[in-house]
């Protein structure tokens, strides 16, 4: 390896290690090199907001579709059918007008009592002294909460967190710009795959039989332009509920806690006027967005800021280097709840910006209330906190706090 491309490889963490290496590591590449293209490896690292912006608004270019990088095993095949975040128009256009119905933010709205009343049965199981947010808080509840979206069985709930849980350590493990690394981690989760998909085949035989006012039974009985979703198609975009809901919002409610912990002025300010919460969220997302990259493919030669990018390439978009671009964020080190505008790109743009960015805000906002309003005093043990020692996943594995 030479060292031009040791430059451009990001840093290897370990799970002490604060993920705001990695955004020290894009902030100076990124200012140096905004687009770089290794020829041997056949990548390009993007890490402009304006280019990346541009890339995801050139679907045609720049591919979705990273079914041929998947493990050719029937778990992930069921998978790849129903996920939206790996199609290409016009099949994710028609996918996503059908899944979007059904996931309204009006249906998304109704879930706050619910999640007021699981985030506080949690806390109620808090005894005193020191606790793991992660396990008792930012784990659970996401999980929850899409369990109960989706009309998962009280019963099974535990089962369905442990795959998540099982899911994220194997994700955690993935280097971004390796290769082999991502391939070992995804014969683990092929593996996670195949039990949640036979289960899942299961919950939509059950939903048919016996309808009720959940997801599952919406998403049999959605029809748009007369059609309608496949069983495999059902199954796959459950599992894509899922997977981009739960790990996503666990990491993101544990760097709140973070960020807060890392600008205590701004922590006084919110307990004292709840009203900043959303602020606090934004930034959080803006500073440690728990997905820092999303990648695409490029379908013919083009170039990206003049630098030429083969057809067949891979290009990985740092989300997070665009969310510290000083052309789109004034002081972008500086942790700002009442920044405005706050074009952040933690949930993505474009035709694959977020689904469910209103339920993981909603989940934020209601975990966060309820932690401010019931332990005053919390204090991050900032010393026993540990990472993913991960650049594919931002975010606490281990988050010990004083109540
Ligand atoms: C803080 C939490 C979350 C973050 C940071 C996040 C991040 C993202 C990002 C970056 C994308 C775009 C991927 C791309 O362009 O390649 C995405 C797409 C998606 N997310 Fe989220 N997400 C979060 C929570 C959720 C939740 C709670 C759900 C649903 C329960 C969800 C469902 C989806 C879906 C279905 C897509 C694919 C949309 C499409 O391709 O049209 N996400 N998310």
């Amino acid at each position: 390896m030479t060292g031009i491309e040791q430059k451009h490889d990001p840093p290897r963490l370990s799970s002490v290690d604060d993920p705001s290496m990695l955004i020290d590591w894009l902030r100076r590449t990124g200012a140096e090199t905004p687009v770089h293209f290794d020829p041997e490896r056949q990548l390009c690292q993007v890490f402009r907001h304006a280019d990346i912006m541009s890339v995801v608004a050139d679907w045609e270019t720049f591919s979705s579709d990273d079914r041929h990088l998947v493990p050719q095993t029937d778990g992930f095949q069921t998978f790849t059918k129903g996920n939206l975040a790996s199609l290409d128009p016009p099949r994710h256009h028609q996918l996503r007008k059908l899944v979007s119905k059904v996931f309204t933010p009006r249906t998304v709205a109704t879930l706050e009592p619910r999640i007021t009343e699981l985030v506080d049965r949690q806390l109620d199981g808090f005894g005193t002294g020191e606790v793991d947010l992660v396990d008792t808080v930012t784990n659970p509840v996401p999980a929850l909460v899409i369990a109960e979206l989706l009309g998962i069985p009280e019963q099974d709930r535990a089962i369905f967190q442990r795959w998540a849980f099982d899911m994220v350590g194997l994700g955690g493990q993935v280097d971004v710009t390796d290769p082999d690394e991502a391939g070992d981690a995804m014969s683990g989760i092929s593996r996670i795959m195949n039990d949640m998909n036979e289960y899942a085949f299961d919950q939509i035989a059950q939903h048919r039989r016996h309808p009720a006012d959940d997801l599952i039974t919406r998403l049999v009985e959605a029809e748009v332009d007369g059609m309608r979703l496949d069983d495999e198609e059902i199954v796959g975009f459950v599992l894509l509920l899922f997977l981009a809901g739960h790990i996503t919002t666990t990491l993101t409610l544990g760097s709140m806690l973070l960020c807060l912990d890392d600008n205590p002025a701004t922590a006084a300010a919110v307990r004292g006027d709840p009203d900043l919460i959303p602020g606090v969220i934004e930034e959080t997302m803006r500073q440690r967005p728990p997905f820092p990259t999303s990648k695409r493919l490029v379908t013919r030669d083009t170039e990206i800021r003049g630098v030429p990018v083969p057809e067949g390439a891979g290009v990985v978009l740092w989300l997070a280097a665009g969310n510290h671009d000083e052309e789109v964020f004034e002081r972008p080190g500086e942790f700002d709840p009442v920044r405005s505008p706050n074009q952040h790109l933690g949930f993505g743009a474009g035709i694959h910006f977020c689904l469910g960015a209103g339920l993981a805000r909603l989940e934020a906002r209601v975990v966060l209330r309820r932690l401010l309003a019931r332990y005053p005093g919390l204090e991050v043990d900032r010393q026993a906190v540990r990472f993913y020692g991960s650049t594919s996943i931002v975010g606490p594995r281990l988050l010990p706090v004083r109540l």
